[in-house]
């Protein structure tokens, strides 16, 4: 371990690895880190620098790194075979517990990763409903795929129902097949659905959009317009899942959606993620339906892999153990009373989003209620505010969220809120 260590290794990474980078997470050069471990709240870089860590792998691990008992069922299940491509016993119980927690699970389909399952969800809602048209929400993120990067970060917001497709590659006549509108607007969303609804086969929405809340009556109107109209609505629960309560977004938020997909929480930090939802509408995806009646193809050959389901059932062990939520709740409440409070006392404006252990600091003093309102804000001083604690120690996304986890200690909380001091100062 040495700083010269790292930097040859962050040269290589710039020959070998398009961009320097694993894909979307970049750090300026002055600030490149290559990581060697975690352990609990912290993860170590190469040079031997400690970091409490508040990026938690993009979310996945809410029990924090190397969490002893997802360590020991790793370990159990790699020396008995790591994956089988058919039914196996750590596959049927997770599938099980999805179903006792999620409103909406009446039966499961497992695939990799959280793009594959909301690019299945909306395959899976077009052929049950047998149209092609799917809204979506500005500024809401379902990952890779062609929905996911429909309006997931225009720099122009607007233009409803048009789409801005955020990657190249996308043909048109795709995109013509995808409308957006505006997060908790329900008068846009509730129109557009009304005037497409004989095309309209789903609305696909963050229920928690990134770190905006629904306003109240905003996902009870979709589920209702839906609903009345027979348009499966698919909540994507890839971060809410697990994490905002054990029912996910959907028993928080007491909306319950047609499908919903589940990744990151549910395999402790593994590749594997799900779509879920009642009998009638899944049933698309049983093979025997080939040539009977509508199907469509999920499949694949990780899917379900023992590994990743061991490592999510004894993820979801943990975390149905009594206080963990409230224990997560309160540190996201702490953590946006306190920064608040600091930047409050040094005239900054400054709004902590978000809900639970989800959370992201704007320069901003107005409401957050939709993408417009996240383009208004200062991203770059909030990207600048990310490089101040990164210098002090805490692994943050700059300009992002901000994610807790069931291990950070009461003393991480102070040292994540005198970080925040130190680094307001800085910007
Ligand atoms: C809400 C949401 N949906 C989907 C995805 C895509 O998941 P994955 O990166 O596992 O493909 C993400 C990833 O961050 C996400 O936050």
């Amino acid at each position: 371990m040495s700083v010269e260590h790292m930097r040859d290794l962050l040269s290589r990474a710039n020959r070998a690895l398009v961009g320097g980078s694993l894909g979307m997470f970049q750090l300026p050069d002055d600030l490149a880190l290559v990581f060697s471990h975690g352990a609990g709240s912290r993860v170590f870089d190469v040079a031997g620098r400690a970091y409490i860590d508040c990026v938690l792998g993009s979310g996945p691990l809410i029990l924090g790194h190397a969490h002893p008992a997802v360590v020991a069922a790793i370990q159990k299940q790699v020396a008995l075979g790591s994956t089988f491509y058919t039914l196996n016993e750590p596959a049927i119980l997770l599938a099980e517990k999805l179903i006792e927690a999620i409103p909406c699970a009446e039966t499961v389909r497992f695939v990799a990763t959280g793009s594959e399952a909301d690019h299945y969800a909306v395959r899976i809602a077009r052929a049950f409903t047998g149209r092609d048209k799917v809204l979506k929400f500005e500024g809401g993120w379902h990952g890779g795929n062609d929905v996911g990067q429909m309006s997931a970060s225009p720099a122009q917001p607007g233009g409803y129902p048009t789409p801005q497709p955020d990657s190249d590659g996308i043909p048109e006549r795709i995109t013509a097949d995808y409308l957006v509108a505006p997060f908790n607007d329900l008068e846009i969303a509730a129109g557009l659905i009304e005037r497409h609804r004989s095309d309209l086969a789903a609305v696909i929405v963050e229920p928690l959009q990134r770190t905006i809340r629904p306003r109240p009556g905003f996902l009870e109107g979709l589920r209702e317009v839906t609903q009345r109209h027979g348009i499966v609505l698919i909540f994507d629960e890839i971060v809410t899942g697990f994490r905002l309560a054990w029912g996910g977004a959907q028993e928080r938020y007491g909306v319950v959606p047609d499908l919903a997909t589940f990744g990151k929480t549910i395999s402790g930090g593994t590749p594997l993620a799900a779509v879920c939802g009642p009998r009638e509408i899944m049933e698309v995806t049983n093979p025997r339906q080939k040539g009977k009646g509508p199907y469509t193809f999920v499949s694949g050959t990780f899917n379900g892999n023992p590994v990743g389901a061991s490592a999510g059932l004894a993820t979801l062990a943990e975390l149905r153990k009594p206080g963990v939520y409230a224990r997560l709740h309160a540190i996201g409440d702490r953590f946006k009373e306190e920064v608040e409070g600091i930047a409050r006392r040094r005239g900054l404006p400054v709004r902590v989003e978000g809900d639970g252990p989800v959370r992201q600091v704007m320069f901003t003093d107005r409401e957050v209620l939709s993408w417009k309102d996240v383009v208004a804000s200062d991203n770059q001083r909030a990207r600048q505010l990310g490089y101040e604690l990164l210098k002090r120690g805490l692994f943050v996304t700059p300009g992002g969220k901000t994610y807790l986890s069931a291990v950070h200690s009461d003393e991480d909380m102070g040292l994540i809120c005198e970080a925040h001091e130190e680094a307001f100062k800085a910007v």
